[in-house]
């Protein structure tokens, strides 16, 4: 039978972090042969807020090569820009006439994003909602990989599916939030109540970082006073954290990790951790580096995945246009 389709996709706004890897991307590599895949890279999403021209292009695409350094083949999954296929554009703005004003005001990120922005609080920034709807009711997807961060949007990407597919006809596949249970939540090093994060440079570790950088960010990471190396979120919760990120890299479990380091301080834990972690992406930074040179090969991947993603794309627009009178 068919197999289901995931849409998913990860703003250029920033360098891809450890959480993002270990949080989302690695999980996609697992997602690849057993569903029909469409990773995109949202640069129209990342201009809500305000980017810097040269630098958003080299991000969107160096962001492909590390998706690709990261196992995700181009040949098994659709990779491609959202700006190169002009129909999330379009069905992006015709969305937004079946979103109600009152259910984007309650988007708890543009709430959020507003409050860090608010000298340059957008139209954009606030119908936001809508084009992520496109995104992915475009594809007919039914699933979307999220963390809880973006599970609202979700939702109200179904709500506007199921309000058109009402006033019309059956058009839109409704999409399902998807939280893979292997998705490790990741915070930051700095400080371990927050998600480790490409705005808070600090307490991220960036999957380019060199070995160097990776050892000197653990070396500070924050721990507590009590030195014994068990999970406990709520009263240790760097501990916790480096505990998770271990086995995240090591793939071993959080009892054998806490027998590994019992009775020893974090003098031996926290650089058992760095090493664990520079382990896990050399290979991925090593790859991206040799890609990155490769722009005629990342070019044909682009090119490619945007001819197949509009395919698909142009589909679905057609049949919107038509039932609404273009
Ligand atoms: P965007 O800016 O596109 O919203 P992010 O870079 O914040 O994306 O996150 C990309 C993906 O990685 C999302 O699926 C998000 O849930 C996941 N992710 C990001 N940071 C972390 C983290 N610290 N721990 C776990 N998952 C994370
Ligand atoms: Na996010």
């Amino acid at each position: 039978d068919k197999k289901k389709r995931i849409f998913s996709g990860i703003q250029p706004s920033g360098e891809l972090t450890l959480g993002s890897y270990m949080g989302a991307i690695r999980n996609w590599v697992d997602l690849q042969d057993e569903y029909e895949c469409i990773y995109c890279i949202v640069d129209m999403h990342a201009i809500t807020v305000r980017q810097d021209p040269a630098l958003l292009r080299k991000r969107s695409i160096n962001q492909l090569a590390q998706y690709i350094a990261c196992g995700l083949d181009p040949a098994k999954n659709i990779m491609f820009i959202q700006s190169h296929v002009p129909q999330h554009a379009e069905l992006g703005w015709i969305l937004g006439c079946y979103t109600q004003f009152g259910e984007l005001s309650r988007m708890t990120q543009f709430k959020q994003k507003s409050q860090q922005h608010q000298s340059n609080i957008t139209a954009g920034l606030f119908t936001y909602p809508a084009l992520m709807a496109a995104d992915i009711l475009l594809y007919q997807a039914d699933m979307v990989p999220v963390g809880a961060d973006q599970k609202q949007h979700v939702e109200l990407t179904r709500d506007i599916a199921q309000r058109f597919n009402g006033l019309y006809s059956d058009t839109f596949t409704l999409p399902d939030p998807f939280i893979p249970k292997m998705g490790a939540r990741v915070m930051s090093l700095g400080n371990p109540e927050n998600k480790m994060s490409k705005s808070d440079p600090d307490g991220c570790v960036f999957l380019m970082d060199k070995p160097e950088d990776i050892r000197r960010k653990f070396k500070r990471a924050v721990t507590d006073s009590d030195m014994s190396v068990t999970f406990d979120r709520e009263n240790k919760a760097g501990v916790s954290n480096l505990l998770t990120i271990y086995c995240a890299a090591t793939g071993k479990t959080l009892e054998a990790a806490e027998a590994e380091f019992a009775g020893q301080g974090y003098g031996v834990f926290k650089p058992a951790v760095a090493e664990a972690v520079v382990e896990t992406l050399r290979p991925i930074r090593e790859e991206s580096e040799r890609l990155m040179k490769d722009k005629a090969y990342l070019e044909s991947v682009y090119r490619d995945g945007a001819q197949k993603a509009q395919y698909l794309a142009t589909k679905t627009l057609s049949k919107v246009q038509r039932k609404i009178g273009f």
